[in-house]
């Protein structure tokens, strides 16, 4: 029997601090219901790399995992993909590290994957790749003569032409990608990138969705990721969730709280939404011992520098604002610094009047979507949403903002929790429409068709 094989660098593992971050925690829902198999990085470290693959059962889901060296993880993980490639995709090249190392350690760690992944797939099987630590994965399982369909998934966005030419072998990262049958996006605009690049610099030739380069055909489509939708409904009635609702409703009083919940990092744009949180309690003073901001943000990718001058900053900022404008009974901002369990989160979302998503860009945002699911429909909080983030093509009912501009910003959030009834209710309708319907099995089930749909690849007998 045929069966559904995910690769991503990260296999959901419990995490310490609960921070997964949308690509598992949307996997995971995924491959509960399709079955199949989870291969990846194991997330420990050995002192010599193995290829040995352990196999748990985690939540229902099979996984099939492998440790890395210290050195693999230093120059793939924390390197090519944290230091090189996640700055460029997010268009912050003045952040981006190109290093020699970091790019023979991504390639090294990628045929490393390879060599036991390629041993457990079957003929029939479909493959599935995801993110871009592991873009060059699919043309080392074509050495090893896999000859099966395999897709590749970009959970971010991809850069402008102009951006990514700055990185060194630029063409040799793309034209692996070749070795895929299909390529999905998140929104048109990554995916308008994507062809900008294979035409203008490898001499590419696109017809519809196909895009032909060098003699080979792959099919580059449009697939945005939802969320588990009747799932995270589920989660906002649990015990843990009843209780941290009811904590949060002693706590606020008569407060107003608006929600952001991100990893750490700097694309999510958390020092600019501080700003504009300062730059809304400057102009509106009568929010002074009615609005409370709660941020929560746990720590991600520690080992790599930027993210721990994010951290630095972010408790700078928060203690200062806080300085300046708290009373003994009130302080404006509640940073917290760990995670939370869904259905905390959930709970969470539902008691907060503005869900405050302002990333500098993002390839979708699953914060947004949940933010939305977990409204009361009769009294619905409102969203505000960076443009810049995957999720706005798609929700376009939300209040969208230029997360750069803190006035603007502060505008939304003053028009957020001014908002009269009917109008939040209009809102919120159409949104959760949308979050219902196009929710994280319409996604797995729409990408996984359009691989099993490609034509065989050369020497595939199905
Ligand atoms: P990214 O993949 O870049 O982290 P997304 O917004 O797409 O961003 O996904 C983040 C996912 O991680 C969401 O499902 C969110 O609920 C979860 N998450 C984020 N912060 C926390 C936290 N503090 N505790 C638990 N889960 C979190
Ligand atoms: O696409 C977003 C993403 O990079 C995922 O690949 C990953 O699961 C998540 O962010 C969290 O990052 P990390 O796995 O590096 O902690």
């Amino acid at each position: 029997m045929s069966r559904l094989i995910v690769v991503s660098n990260r296999v959901s593992l419990p995490h310490p601090d609960g921070a997964q971050g949308g690509l598992a925690v949307a996997l995971q829902a995924a491959l509960r219901e399709a079955g199949g198999l989870w291969f990846g990085w194991s997330g420990r470290e050995v002192e010599k790399f193995t290829g040995s693959v352990s196999f748990e059962e985690i939540d229902g889901v099979r996984s099939a995992v492998v440790d890395l060296e210290p050195q693999d993880v230093e120059e793939y993980y924390n390197g090519f993909a944290n230091r090189t490639l996640w700055p460029l995709f997010h268009y912050r090249i003045d952040l981006a590290k190109y290093n020699r190392s970091f790019g023979s350690g991504y390639e090294r760690v990628n045929k490393r994957f390879a060599e036991p992944l390629h041993v457990m797939i079957e003929p029939g099987d479909t493959v599935w790749i995801n993110d871009y630590h592991l873009i060059p994965i699919a043309s080392q399982l074509r050495e090893h003569g896999v000859n099966n369909r395999i897709g590749f998934f970009l959970h971010t966005p991809w850069p402008p032409t102009r951006l990514l030419v700055s990185l060194p072998y630029h063409e040799r990262l793309v034209r692996s990608m070749f070795a895929y049958d299909v390529i999905g996006f998140q929104t048109s605009e990554w995916l308008e990138s994507f062809l900008h690049y294979c035409q203008n610099e490898l001499g590419g030739t696109v017809d519809g969705e196909y895009v032909t380069v060098d003699g080979k055909t792959l099919r580059a489509a449009v697939c945005p990721i939802g969320i588990d939708f009747k799932n995270f409904l589920e989660a906002a009635k649990t015990p843990a969730a009843q209780e941290i609702a009811e904590r949060t409703r002693i706590s606020l009083r008569q407060l107003s709280m608006i929600v952001g919940v991100d990893r750490l990092d700097y694309s999510k744009g958390l020092e600019e939404r501080l700003n504009s949180f300062e730059t809304y309690l400057n102009r509106h003073t009568e929010a002074h011992r009615a609005v409370v901001l709660v941020q929560i943000a746990p720590p991600s990718r520690g080992e790599v520098e930027q993210y721990r001058n994010v951290r630095e900053k972010l408790n700078e900022m928060a203690g200062r604002i806080n300085g300046a404008f708290a009373e003994v009974d009130w302080t404006p901002i509640r940073y917290v610094n760990r995670g939370y369990s869904r259905d905390e989160l959930a709970a969470l979302y539902r008691a907060a009047k503005v869900g405050l998503v302002t990333p500098l860009r993002d390839g979708m945002n699953l914060v947004a979507k949940e933010y939305v699911a977990a409204q009361d429909p009769e009294d619905p909080g409102v969203l505000v949403l960076s443009r810049f983030a995957g999720a706005a093509a798609q929700m376009q009912e939300a209040l969208l903002v230029n997360p750069y501009a803190p006035e603007e910003v502060a505008d939304a959030i003053h028009t957020a929790l001014t908002m009269p009834l009917a109008e939040r209710k209009r809102r919120h309708n159409i949104l959760l429409e949308g979050v219902r319907s196009e929710d994280v099995h319409w996604w797995r089930e729409r990408f996984v068709r359009m691989i099993e749909e490609a034509p065989a690849h050369i020497g595939q007998d199905g």
